[in-house]
């Protein structure tokens, strides 16, 4: 069974296996088959998924909570703990109130099917996150897709378009370009037209503005009209996600999002990491600002290098050297550098690219060495 089609992906090279990781490494390294390597892929953008008061946190509340949750959180797999990091993540994205899923892909394929239904219209940028994607799929409503960043064709399709309610979603950073969406304009072109905002800061959130994410980037404030998404997953290095919104569209979520209602809770362990983790990101902003120091001197050398990067603005940096079978040898050849940055190839995206990630955990010494292994391999 399937092994035509395994074939024709092999055939293709777009066969995908999984690289299993060994124990915790130092800082922004990855151990794979007993080999350590510089990672450029993870999304643990400010180094604090091996950060020691994160791990006590979490061993701390294994103690006092026991691991699994046991059941969902509508019936008893919720702790104070679950209530605090809902509370406190709120606060920190100038919202009424909060409610945590058990990840990023669990909170858009629950939420958009409920917050846009028959009758709805959703508008949905052409380069959204495939969990968008996949939640849009899941609503009856009708989707309109815009093409990516672009806020004059947004405004030419949501003018022509009339239906009950209406809903402009987009990612903050887009993960596989690094670019960041014209959330001004989107948020103005919203307001005119009594459309809600949903946006997936999954890579914005402990990233843009000072780590409260994109809407103080952009320094939009939050209105009951904008339903905010975030993860645990990345820059705050534990798991999870939450969205940040309206008190009534957090009533609303409890009562109707299927992956929030039968679905085990998160355990405390983690939630009592994110909770470290937020307070981390609130109380030391060097972290942010060694991230961003990073980006700018690798995004630096890459130009000097004369590499194609196409509007990458964050740490996400994808680096376009060609069809898949070249960049797939590409990255094989910055694995005899021993650095670590994956080729993604169709159809996660149109183009294939090496997807840099730098984060604050790196130190020159490693940019440069990815630099030259870049210069190595073109
Ligand atoms: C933009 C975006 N949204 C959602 C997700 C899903 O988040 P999670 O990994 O927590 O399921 C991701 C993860 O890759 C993402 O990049």
């Amino acid at each position: 069974m399937f092994s035509d089609e395994i074939e024709r992906l092999r055939h293709d090279n777009l066969f995908r296996h999984i690289k299993d990781r060994g124990p915790i490494c130092p800082p922004a390294r990855i151990l794979i088959n007993n080999i350590e390597y510089i990672n450029f892929s993870s999304n643990d953008y400010l180094g604090l998924s091996n950060h020691p008061s994160i791990i006590e946190a979490a061993n701390k509340a294994i103690e006092k909570y026991g691991l699994g949750a046991g059941a969902s959180r509508l019936l008893s797999g919720g702790t104070e703990l679950h209530a605090t990091l809902e509370k406190k993540i709120a606060e920190f994205k100038g919202s009424d109130a909060a409610l945590i899923f058990n990840s990023g892909y669990t909170a858009n394929i629950s939420a958009i099917p409920v917050l846009a239904s028959e009758g709805d219209i959703i508008f949905s940028d052409e380069l959204n996150h495939a969990s968008i994607i996949d939640g849009c799929r899941l609503s009856k409503a009708k989707k309109v897709i815009y093409r990516h960043r672009d806020v004059e064709h947004l405004s030419e399709l949501i003018k022509k378009e009339h239906g009950k309610r209406k809903m402009v979603i987009t990612d903050t950073v887009f993960s596989m370009d690094g670019d960041i969406a014209p959330l001004k304009e989107i948020s103005d072109i919203c307001t005119q037209h009594d459309a809600i905002l949903y946006i997936d800061d999954a890579h914005g959130t402990g990233v843009l503005g000072s780590g409260r994410g994109a809407l103080t980037h952009f320094g939009i404030k939050p209105t009951p009209q904008i339903i905010q998404m975030g993860t645990f997953s990345k820059a705050l290095g534990s798991y999870g996600a939450f969205i940040a919104a309206d008190k009534n569209v957090i009533q609303w979520l409890i009562n109707t999002a299927r992956g929030f209602i039968y679905s085990t809770a998160l355990p405390a362990c983690v939630i009592a990491a994110s909770l470290e983790a937020l307070n981390i990101v609130q109380n030391d902003l060097s972290l942010i600002k060694n991230l961003w120091q990073n980006r700018e001197m690798l995004f630096k050398g890459l130009m000097d290098l004369g590499f194609y990067t196409i509007n990458s603005e964050t740490p996400i940096i994808p680096i376009v050297v060609g069809d898949t079978n070249t960049t797939l040898k590409f990255s094989e050849l910055l694995m005899h550098h021993n650095i670590y940055a994956p080729a993604i190839r169709p159809p996660t995206v149109k183009v294939p690219r090496i997807r840099v990630s730098v984060t604050a955990a790196h130190t020159e010494e490693d940019i440069n060495k990815l630099l030259k292994g870049l210069r190595f391999a073109k």
